[in-house]
């Protein structure tokens, strides 16, 4: 199986942002990680990040024939993006939500997704090893 992941806006500066909040890992880190833990479930992964919008939607657009699922951590986007989330509808390859940070549990801002209700679901405040069990629901939604 094939498993997209798609990072956005600041998720480049990984390891230097934030890092009492997003931990210390780089996202070069995460994806070494998710490789390894993908190659060792049998999965391939592309992993990409982008600070545009417009990125991601062409990314999620490209989907559709070419991955099995998408794991996406939309960062700021996740609570301002409407063409993220009609762009996620409209692929119709099935999407992951995941956040490093639990978005429910900060600024009240970010306790709204606007892409949650066209994702299979949503994994946040794992830090790092919420990238892992995105992995896992990826393999699990399409095997079943
Ligand atoms: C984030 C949470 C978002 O609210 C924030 O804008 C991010 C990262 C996370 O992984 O915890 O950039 O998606």
């Amino acid at each position: 199986m094939k498993i997209l992941f798609l990072n956005g806006p600041n998720l480049n500066l990984l390891g230097q942002r934030e890092p009492q909040v997003y931990g210390e890992a780089t996202l070069a880190d995460i994806e070494a990680m998710v490789r390894k833990h993908a190659c060792d479930r049998g999965a391939t992964i592309d992993f990409r990040q982008t600070n545009s919008e417009g990125e991601l939607v062409g990314w999620i657009q490209g989907a559709r024939g070419m991955f099995d699922a998408i794991v996406l951590n939309a960062a700021a986007y996740t609570h301002t993006s409407v063409a993220l989330r009609d762009a996620i509808a409209a692929t119709g390859v099935p999407t992951i939500e995941i956040h490093l940070s639990n978005i429910h549990a900060r600024e009240e801002f970010r306790h709204t997704s606007r892409i949650a209700g066209v994702c299979r679901g949503q994994i946040a405040g794992f830090g790092a090893y919420s990238y892992i069990l995105g992995t896992e629901a990826a393999i699990n939604i399409t095997e079943i």
